[in-house]
């Protein structure tokens, strides 16, 4: 056991990629561990994995959409624990279009989840951060925000939105001892981005590894445990990303010099992408708010 006995990680996005294997490995090291998502059904399988390693979980179906559920549910977790120690915000929805052809529903949601999301379920625990040891917020962030490819304008602007909100609040919440954490990984491997990574709209030039999610929340678990303020995932793109935030036209070069005819790839792609409009409109509908009574079936 370590630091993390007794103490109560609530994980928003805990029944999928990253924040599953947050759960699992804040579970194993003591935490009680405390998820949120809208599937039920993913959440229970993840507790039960908890509880038969032995660890402490609950689930918690909510979607983090709604002002609503998530102040239900933080009245529920206070009624309950009293407490949140680590607050883990990695609820996310991506998607990837050249500008020209972005549906603006889908925009609408993915900020609606990545950004409002995270301001509603902040207002919604901070009593309970505030009544805990370790006051730890952490926000999942995106190496797409120093490093931001074309197509990304969607997803980039929800993490960018995230990275706005987290330097502010940070400073804020500073003085009461609470501690906002921001984490940027590079792609991972998760349910998130399969349906894009590899594909032309999601070019990974050469040095970007994809990421496994395990190692992933090691990477995390070791942040929080050490209560580093910004970290990049994999550290040794840190640097890479210190850099493309003082120089934001080198990731444009890095992508032009390393990847063969840059500029035909991205008209293709666009050309490709108008051709497929109204196709792809169809066929990536946002998701609408999950209601109350779905969560319980
Ligand atoms: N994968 C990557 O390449 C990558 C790279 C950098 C940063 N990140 C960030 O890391 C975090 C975790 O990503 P991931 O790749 O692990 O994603 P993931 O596997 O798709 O998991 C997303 C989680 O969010 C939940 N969720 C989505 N919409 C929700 C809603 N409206 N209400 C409540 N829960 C909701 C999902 O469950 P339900 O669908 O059941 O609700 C799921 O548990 C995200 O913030 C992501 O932006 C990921």
């Amino acid at each position: 056991m370590s630091g993390f006995t007794n103490q109560v990680a609530v994980i928003v996005g805990g029944s999928s990629g990253i924040g599953r294997e947050c759960a699992l490995l804040f579970a194993e090291h003591g935490a009680e561990t405390l998820l949120i998502a809208r599937g039920r059904e993913r959440l229970r399988e993840v507790v039960d994995e908890i509880h038969s390693n032995g660890g402490n979980a609950q689930e918690f179906p909510a979607d983090i959409t709604s002002p609503d559920q998530v102040k239900q549910l933080a009245d529920k977790i206070f009624s309950q624990f009293g407490r949140v120690d680590i607050l883990i915000y990695g609820a996310a929805s991506f998607y990837l279009s050249p500008v020209e052809m972005m549906d603006i529903d889908i925009a609408k949601h993915a900020m609606e989840v990545n950004y409002w999301g995270a301001v509603h379920v902040i207002q919604a625990f901070l009593p309970l951060i505030r009544n805990s040891q370790r006051k730890t917020i952490v926000l999942m962030s995106s190496l797409s925000v120093p490093c931001t490819p074309p197509f990304f304008a969607a997803y980039a602007a929800t993490k960018h939105a995230l990275h706005g909100l987290a330097l502010s609040l940070r400073q804020e919440l500073r003085p009461e001892g609470i501690r906002v954490q921001m984490i940027a990984p590079g792609p991972v491997e998760t349910p998130l981005i399969e349906e894009y990574i590899h594909r032309e709209m999601y070019r990974l030039p050469p040095g970007i590894p994809v990421l496994e999610p395990k190692k992933t929340a090691h990477q995390i678990f070791k942040a929080v445990s050490r209560g580093k303020q910004d970290v990049v995932i994999p550290n040794r793109m840190g640097w890479a990303a210190r850099l493309a935030y003082a120089f934001p036209s080198l990731v444009e070069s890095y992508y032009r010099l390393s990847v063969p005819d840059w500029n035909n790839a991205i008209q293709n792609e666009i050309e490709k992408q108008r051709r497929n409009h109204h196709q792809t409109s169809r066929t990536l509908q946002p998701n609408r708010m999950t209601t109350p009574s779905e969560l319980e079936e």
